[in-house]
C-alpha cells in the first residue's frame, strides 16, 4: 500500500497585542511608509509577558486536534519547530506534550529558523510514509519579539509572534506529494541569533541574544534559492507550474514572495499573504498562513498547494501537498 501523509486538521494562534509600524516609528528612526514599501508589513502581534512558545503552541495544537476530530492519545509524534524554546531543555515539544496531557508519544523540537515548519513537515512525512507513525502533530511557535533588539530598526520592524499547527494522518489517498529540505552553514554570519550564555566569543556575548541580520545580502540569496526550489519541487513531481493552485510562502518580505509567485507565473490572488498584519513569525508563518487559507475556504480539498520557506543557516525547503 502506498501511504500518504494527509492534512486532517490545522490551527493557529496570534497574541492579542497589535504593534503598528507607526508605534515602532515613535521609538526608532523609521516610518510606516518605509516599512510597508520595503517589506509589505503594516503591523505584527506581540505576545504578553506570560505567554511562551509552548503556551501559544498549545492553543494552535488544540485547534488542529479539534479540526481533525483527533483524540490527543492517538498522536504518535509531536514535532515543534521553534527558535525561541521556553527552555534550553526540555524541548518545547515535551512541554506541549505535557500541556496536552499525552502520555505515550514521542516529542522533539526542530531548529531550522524560518524553515523549521517545512523541516518538521518533512520529518513527519518520512515517519508516516514509512509506516512508523499514523498521526503526527507539527507545530511552529515563535516569540520573535523577545529576540529582537527594539532599538535596531533593521530587524525590529520585521518580526512578530504566533503559532501554527497542522495534524497529519496516514492515508491511502493523496496528501503530501513531496518535501525538499536543504541547509548551507556557509552563510551562518548573514543571519544569526547568539545564545549569550553559551556564546564562545565576547562579541556574541555582548549581542545579548538578539537577531543580527545583513538584510540585503539575505534577500538576494533568498530570492535565488527559492526560485531553485520551485524548479526542484516541480521536477520531482513531473508537474507544470500551471498545476499549482496555491502558494503558501514563508512571510519574510512581500518582494521575496512576489518574486517566487512571478517565477511560478502565479497571480498574487493565488498566494496566501499574512505578512501585512503578522510580520515574519519565523517557523510559525507558513503554518499560520496555511491555517488561515484553509479556514476561510480559499484552499479546497483536492487542490495542489506549494509551501516554501527560507531562513537562517541558511536553511530552505518546500512541501507540495494535494490537500
Ligand atoms: N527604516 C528606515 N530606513 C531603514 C530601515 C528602517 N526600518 N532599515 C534600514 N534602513 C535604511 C538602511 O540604513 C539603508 O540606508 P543607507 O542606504 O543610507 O545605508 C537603506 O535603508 C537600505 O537598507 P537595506 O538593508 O539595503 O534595505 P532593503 O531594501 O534590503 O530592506 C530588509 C531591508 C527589509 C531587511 C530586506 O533586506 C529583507 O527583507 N531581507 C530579507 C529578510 C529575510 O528574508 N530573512 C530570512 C528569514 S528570517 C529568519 O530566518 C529568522
Amino acid at each position: 500500500m502506498i501511504r500518504y501523509s494527509r492534512v486532517i486538521g490545522t490551527g493557529g494562534y496570534l497574541p492579542e497585542e497589535i504593534r503598528t509600524n507607526e508605534q515602532i516609528s515613535r521609538t526608532v528612526d523609521t516610518s510606516d511608509s518605509w516599512i510597508f514599501e520595503r517589506t509589505g508589513i503594516k503591523s505584527r502581534r506581540i505576545a504578553a509577558p506570560h505567554e511562551t512558545s509552548s503556551s501559544m503552541a498549545e492553543i494552535a495544537a488544540r485547534q488542529a486536534l479539534a479540526a481533525g476530530a483527533c483524540d490527543p492519545e492517538d498522536i504518535d509524534i509531536i514535532i515543534v519547530a521553534t527558535g525561541t524554546p521556553d527552555r534550553v531543555y526540555p524541548s518545547t515539544a515535551c512541554l506541549l506534550q505535557q500541556r496536552l496531557g499525552i502520555k505515550n508519544c514521542v516529542a522533539f523540537d526542530v531548529q531550522a529558523a524560518c524553515s523549521g515548519s517545512i523541516f518538521a513537515l518533512s520529518i513527519a512525512d518520512q515517519y508516516i510514509k514509512s509506516g512508523a507513525a499514523k498521526k503526527v502533530l507539527v507545530v511552529g511557535s515563535e516569540l520573535c519579539s523577545r529576540i529582537v533588539d527594539w532599538t535596531d530598526r533593521s530587524t525590529c520592524i520585521l518580526f512578530g509572534d504566533g503559532a501554527g499547527a497542522l495534524l497529519l494522518a496516514v492515508s491511502a489517498e493523496t496528501g503530501i506529494l513531496s518535501t525538499h529540505i536543504h541547509s548551507d552553514g556557509e552563510y551562518e554570519d548573514l543571519l544569526y541569533c547568539p545564545n549569550p550564555q553559551v556564546a564562545a566569543t565576547l562579541h556574541e556575548q555582548q549581542q545579548a541574544g538578539y537577531i543580527s541580520m545583513r538584510g540585503s545580502e539575505v534577500f538576494k540569496v533568498a530570492v535565488n534559492t527559492l526560485e531553485r526550489i520551485v524548479d526542484e519541487t516541480l521536477d520531482a513531481n513531473n508537474m507544470d507550474k500551471s498545476e499549482i493552485d496555491w502558494l503558501v510562502p514563508h512571510q519574510a518580505n512581500i518582494r521575496i514572495i512576489a518574486a517566487t509567485a512571478k517565477k511560478l507565473k502565479m497571480s498574487m490572488d493565488q498566494v496566501v499573504v499574512t505578512l501585512e498584519t503578522q510580520g515574519n513569525t519565523s517557523s510559525a508563518s507558513v503554518l499560520l498562513a496555511f491555517n488561515e487559507a484553509v479556514r476561510d475556504g480559499r484552499i479546497q480539498r483536492g487542490q495542489v498547494v506549494l509551501l516554501e520557506a527560507f531562513g537562517a543557516g541558511f536553511t530552505w525547503g518546500s512541501a507540495l501537498i494535494r490537500y
